[in-house]
C-alpha cells in the first residue's frame, strides 16, 4: 500500500554507530566536546546489557527496524487540516511564517508503536486505525489503498502494527503473543 515508502522497515547503522560516547562528536557548541572530559563509551550491542538487543550482521551493519525514513512529509490535506500545527515552531516567534503554521512532520517510527500511543505528533488519536485513516497529502494514495481493503485485511494491517512493540528485557522472540512468548507461526528476522 506504499506505507513502506515513508515507514522504511529497516535502516542500516554502520561505522560502529552503535557505540554511544559522551562527550559525543555531534554535541553542539556550549556542551562538552570530545577531549573536554574523559570519554564514556557504551557498546549498545553488548550482551552485558539487557536483551533483546540488535546485533551487527556478518557485514558489520546493525539493521534498525525503525519503520521510518527520518524525513519530513506533509501528510495533511492543507493548512486547515485539523492535524496541521497552528504555529511553525521552527520559525522565529512572532514572524509571519511562525503564524503561518506547519504541515511537514517527521515520519513517526513504527518500532514500538503498539505500546507508544496516543498517536501522531499531537497525540489526539487513541487507536492506530484512526492514525492511519488521518493520512492525507503525500500519503493520500496510501490511505486510499488501506480504505479499499476488505475489513479482514484492514484488521490484518492493524494486527501487524500491534506486533511492533518494544519488548521487556529477557524476551527471547521478536514477534510475541500477549504473554511475550513466541507468537505461533511467526518467524524471527535474522
Ligand atoms: C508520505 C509518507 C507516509 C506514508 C506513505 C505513510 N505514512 Fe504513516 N506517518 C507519516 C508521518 C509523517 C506520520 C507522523 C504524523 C504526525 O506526527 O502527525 C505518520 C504516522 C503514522 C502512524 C502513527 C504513529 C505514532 O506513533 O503516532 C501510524 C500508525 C502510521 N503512520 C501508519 C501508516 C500506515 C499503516 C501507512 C500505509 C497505509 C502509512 N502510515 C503511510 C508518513 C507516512
Amino acid at each position: 500500500m506504499g506505507c513502506a515508502a515513508c515507514h522504511i522497515p529497516r535502516l542500516p547503522l554502520t561505522n560502529q554507530g552503535w557505540i554511544f560516547t559522551e562527550p559525543n562528536p555531534y554535541n553542539p557548541s556550549g556542551n562538552l566536546r570530545l577531549g573536554d572530559a574523559p570519554t564514556l563509551r557504551v557498546d549498545l550491542t553488548s550482551h552485558e546489557l539487557p536483551p533483546p538487543r540488535l546485533k551487527p550482521d556478518a557485514h558489520g551493519v546493525v539493521w534498525v527496524p525503525a519503520f521510518s525514513d527520518l524525513k519530513l512529509h506533509d501528510i495533511t490535506a492543507g493548512p486547515n487540516d485539523p492535524n496541521a500545527e497552528a504555529l511553525d515552531q521552527n520559525q522565529p516567534a512572532t514572524s509571519s511564517k511562525f503564524f503561518a503554521g506547519n504541515t511537514r512532520l517527521l515520519t513517526r517510527k513504527l518500532w514500538g508503536v503498539a505500546n507508544s500511543g496516543p498517536f501522531m505528533h499531537h497525540g489526539k488519536f487513541t487507536t492506530m486505525r484512526e492514525a492511519v485513516l488521518a493520512h492525507a497529502g503525500e500519503a493520500f494514495s496510501s490511505r486510499q489503498a488501506f480504505e479499499v481493503l476488505p475489513a479482514y485485511e484492514k484488521d490484518c494491517v492493524i494486527e501487524f502494527l500491534k506486533t511492533l512493540q518494544v519488548l521487556p528485557p529477557g524476551t527471547r522472540s521478536l514477534v510475541v503473543n500477549q504473554d511475550f512468548e513466541k507468537k505461533e507461526g511467526s518467524h524471527d528476522p535474522d
